[in-house]
């Protein structure tokens, strides 16, 4: 099924057919789960990096619980977002600290802002694009790898950057990456590369936060569906033995 249809390039009939640069995701497969330090970083990224332009709104801080964050470090988390609560008694909107329950604020007030501030191009939330689109982790690091130099007789369009990746090939969205462009605490290498790996990972786990209980229950399932099977084979035998 390809669920690209969300992509206003590819409505145009543009499409790219570039071979996506494919990686292992330790949570790809059956038995997949995923690297809880690489989701960390990764949000260490989404939050220094992608958060300028991009919300994640279907993704509350408290839900980062999820990624090993303790309850202490996720009010602090919190606490650096401003949300509009109210109205109060006098019936005005207040702003408010986000606490651990809202969602992640996101960085525009509106649509029409977030556009007026690129180039007339809307930043699309992130929390379910991994899933938005055909093989989503790859094509998303695939993407932030996709930056090229116009190739010759191209027709640049302005305020547009060429990738290899992006459907019709020009895209509004300026390359948010490069080696070091975050300082990882737990000493890995900041490599464009790595940095890429890990939003990637963080943002696979924001659309499908759930993903290693449904696998864990897969699993389960299976086993127990081998052992009635070995079960109801005995039985079966038993049942039988005496009958030519
Ligand atoms: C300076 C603002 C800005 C930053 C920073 C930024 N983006 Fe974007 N991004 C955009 C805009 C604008 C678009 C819409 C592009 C278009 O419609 O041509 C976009 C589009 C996207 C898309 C959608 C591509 C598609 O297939 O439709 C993804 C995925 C994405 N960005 C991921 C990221 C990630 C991950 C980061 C952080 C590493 C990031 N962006 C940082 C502005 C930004």
């Amino acid at each position: 099924m390809k669920v690209m249809i969300l992509s206003p390039a590819l409505i145009s009939g543009a499409t790219s057919d570039v071979k996506l640069m494919e990686q292992k995701w330790p949570f790809k497969g059956i038995f997949g789960r995923f690297d809880e330090s690489s989701l960390q970083r990764g949000f260490q990224v989404y939050r220094e990096v992608c958060a300028a332009c991009h919300g994640i709104r279907h993704i509350s801080y408290r839900d980062l619980k999820g990624i090993g964050y303790t309850n202490d470090e996720i009010k602090v988390i919190a606490g650096d977002y401003e949300v509009v609560d109210g109205p109060n008694d006098e019936g005005e909107m207040f702003d408010r600290e986000a606490l651990p329950s809202d969602k992640f604020v996101g960085p525009y007030e509106n649509d029409k802002i977030a556009r007026l501030a690129n180039n007339g191009a809307y930043p699309p939330d992130l929390s379910l694009i991994v899933k938005a689109r055909a093989n989503g982790a790859d094509y998303l690091y695939s993407l932030l790898n996709g930056y090229k130099d116009y190739p010759e007789n191209f027709e640049a369009s302005e305020g547009m950057y060429y990738n290899e990746f992006y459907p019709g090939y020009q895209i509004a969205m300026p390359s948010p990456l490069m080696d070091d462009i975050v300082e990882y605490s737990d000493g890995t290498e900041a490599t464009q590369e790595q940095v890429a790996k890990d939003v990637t990972s963080f943002l696979a786990w924001t659309a499908e936060p759930e993903l290693e209980e449904r696998k864990s229950l897969g699993v389960k399932t299976l086993f127990f569906l081998i052992l009635l099977t070995i079960m109801l084979l005995g039985v079966k035998r038993k049942i039988w033995k005496d009958v030519e």
